[in-house]
């Protein structure tokens, strides 16, 4: 019996809060294509994020700042295209949403018209609170995002953990609580003391994603090219790697250019 697309019971915002109020973990990946996005949604991942790390591990930009809105939608509509069941979150790009709450609105709107995308995520605390207030008044899901913004690297000028400091970590704990307060559906929190991760966790009710801020989140989120190892020079701490997909990839791309090479690919099979 094949499995349509109706079938399959879709991941909602609403469910990701019984994930967490029942204590079950919620497994994020980043997806910017068909084919991997179709083949982490078949493996049972929760949420699919459609990162502007896209612009580094797709583009090959130094930053996440160069990526477009159009091009993120490009890649949100291929991966929307491809998922069945897990909920799908875009990244508004740096550009789309900073210069004012109408034009994050625009931007957002534009993200889930054209790509079908089911939510928004967004950098920032209280200087985009009116923002996300008018693309949650359009009825639009929006996710924050704290701690490490790398859209703000230039600002910070490292990619080093965030909020060590009380000063930092206080206005984090703030900001947390006015996504909250604002309607945002969950949060990321990036690369920030795992302590005061479970400090923001025991202050909120929404569910907290963490990427490199411990284990007292509600769920975990990973770029997936770190996670398969196909990037190699990427090495945090916070990292695990799954698969060292690079290694099974150049090696079969080298074992079929010697094929070619040697006149052995095709063989007789292998024409018509
Ligand atoms: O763009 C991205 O991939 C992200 C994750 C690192 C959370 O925002």
């Amino acid at each position: 019996m094949s499995v349509h697309k109706q079938d399959i019971k879709r991941i909602t915002t609403h469910q990701l809060q019984e994930m967490k109020n029942r204590g079950e973990k919620i497994a994020m990946l980043t997806a910017y294509d068909y084919s991997m996005a179709q083949l982490i949604d078949g493996a049972g991942i929760d949420v699919v994020l459609v990162g502007d790390s896209a612009s580094n591990v797709m583009a090959g930009h130094e930053t996440t700042l160069p990526i477009t809105l159009d091009q993120m939608i490009y890649h949100a509509a291929s991966v929307v295209r491809a998922v069945k069941r897990a909920l799908v979150v875009v990244d508004l790009p740096f550009g789309s949403y900073q210069g004012s709450s109408s034009e994050a609105l625009r931007s957002s709107i534009r993200i889930m018209k054209e790509a079908g995308a089911h939510a928004v995520k967004l950098e920032g605390g209280h200087e985009i609170k009116e923002s996300v207030q008018r693309i949650l008044s359009a009825g639009i899901p929006v996710m924050g995002h704290l701690g490490l913004t790398p859209q703000s690297i230039y600002k910070f000028g490292t990619y080093s953990v965030r909020a060590k400091e009380e000063a930092e970590a206080q206005t984090l704990l703030e900001d947390a609580k006015l996504l909250e307060e604002c309607g945002c559906f969950g949060i990321v929190l990036e690369k920030i003391p795992a302590v005061l991760a479970g400090k923001v966790s025991s202050s909120l009710h929404i569910p907290l994603i963490g990427i490199g801020a411990g284990p007292d989140v509600d769920g975990q989120v990973l770029v997936m090219q770190d996670m398969l190892g196909i990037t190699q020079e990427f090495k945090p701490r916070f990292l695990r790697r799954y698969a060292d997909l690079s290694s099974i990839i150049t090696g079969a791309v080298g074992k079929y250019v010697s094929d070619v090479k040697s006149k052995s690919f095709p063989n007789a099979d292998e024409k018509y």
